[in-house]
């Protein structure tokens, strides 16, 4: 009777590994975030995403074109808008020809069977660099009157042709309030996918880097989460489930699995999970100095999204990942 039970033999051959292999990964999880900015032909590194771009708007219809050939079904946009534009009111925010919008239509009329995933949060355009406005002289994220702004984002971007919007603002209320202001536009059929538990984390320093979009003042920590906290994902999901979000994003990704199978456990709602921008910087700078092999070190990572619970997985490594995948 010694050693009936050997696990091993589940895992003698790949043919085994396979047959026994609880979660998979494959290109129809992946979205992929890309970066645009003005101007003609311009694919403008950043430094701190290694292989990562600001792309003009053609670059990036060539882009998605590529990401949409390997079989990735959506791809989440961002705007690097040019400081001049910024302003206290986030105005640029919700100028049908302002670069975004423009982005979004030019990718949709290209491939209309991509899906995109826009961001409606003011950072990108906001002179104060925060998710929210400001009150001059408190400096208070004022709740309420931003999500008239978010409102007007959402319109704006779903005309322009956006099939999933994120909030990644987390003021309280604005799922509900999205919702209803595009219903009342018959904008039905735009979703949300809701950052539902979105934590205030250093991982995002290089995205904020990618779009000059760090907060000028104080940090995000009245409305991102404390990363000491589970239960209050569980009320934020709740909250946004309640408010009509299709589908709920935990972020950062990585040392958030928990979160990811918490909610995992407690909704019958999609869950995608961030794979921010600190994280594909850190596989990046240990694999470009020998320490991890990157491709391996990704497929793993990105593999325990799935094993977590994500059904989809936001990710810089889309490209990268999808070609690997499809060998
Ligand atoms: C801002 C926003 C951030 C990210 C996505 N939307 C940064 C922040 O909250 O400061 C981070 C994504 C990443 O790090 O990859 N609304």
């Amino acid at each position: 009777m010694l050693n009936i039970s050997r696990p091993r033999r589940n895992r003698k051959s790949d043919a085994i590994r396979r047959l026994v292999r609880e979660t998979h990964l494959g290109v129809n999880d992946l979205i992929a975030p890309l970066f645009v900015r003005e101007g003609v032909s311009l694919r403008e590194p950043i430094k701190t995403m290694p292989g990562v771009c600001r792309l003009s708007i053609d670059e990036l219809v060539k882009e998605c074109r590529e990401l949409f050939l390997l079989g990735v079904p959506c791809v989440a946009l961002f705007p690097a808008i040019e400081d001049k534009l910024k302003d206290q009111k986030a105005s640029e925010a919700y100028n049908p020809n302002g670069l975004y919008q423009r982005a979004i239509r030019e990718v949709k009329n290209a491939l209309p069977e991509l899906m995109i995933m826009t961001d409606v949060a003011l950072d990108p355009y906001s002179s104060d660099g925060h998710d929210g406005l400001v009150d001059p002289k408190t400096g208070e994220i004022l709740n309420d009157p931003t999500l008239e702004v978010l409102a007007k984002m959402a319109i704006v971007q779903s005309r322009a042709g956006a099939d999933i919007l994120g909030p990644s603002d987390m003021m309280d209320g604005r799922v509900g309030f999205i919702r209803d202001a595009l219903d009342e536009e018959n904008l039905m059929n735009v979703a949300i996918m809701s950052y539902a538990a979105k934590y205030a984390s250093s991982f995002y320093g290089p995205f904020r880097d990618a779009l000059n979009s760090a907060p000028k003042s104080g940090d995000k920590k009245t409305y991102q989460m404390d990363y000491a906290n589970v239960r209050e994902a569980l009320r934020e999901a709740y909250l946004d489930e309640s408010e009509g979000a299709d589908i709920l994003m935990v972020k950062p990704g990585l040392p958030y699995l928990d979160v990811i199978k918490t909610l995992r456990d407690n909704t019958t709602l999609p869950i995608a999970a961030y794979n921010v921008s600190g994280e594909y910087a850190m596989v990046k700078a240990a694999s470009e100095r020998g320490m991890i092999d990157g491709d391996k070190a990704m497929i793993e990572m990105l593999w325990a999204f799935k094993r977590a619970g994500s059904d989809m997985i936001l990710t810089y490594f889309a490209k990268e990942a999808a070609i690997l995948l499809n060998e």
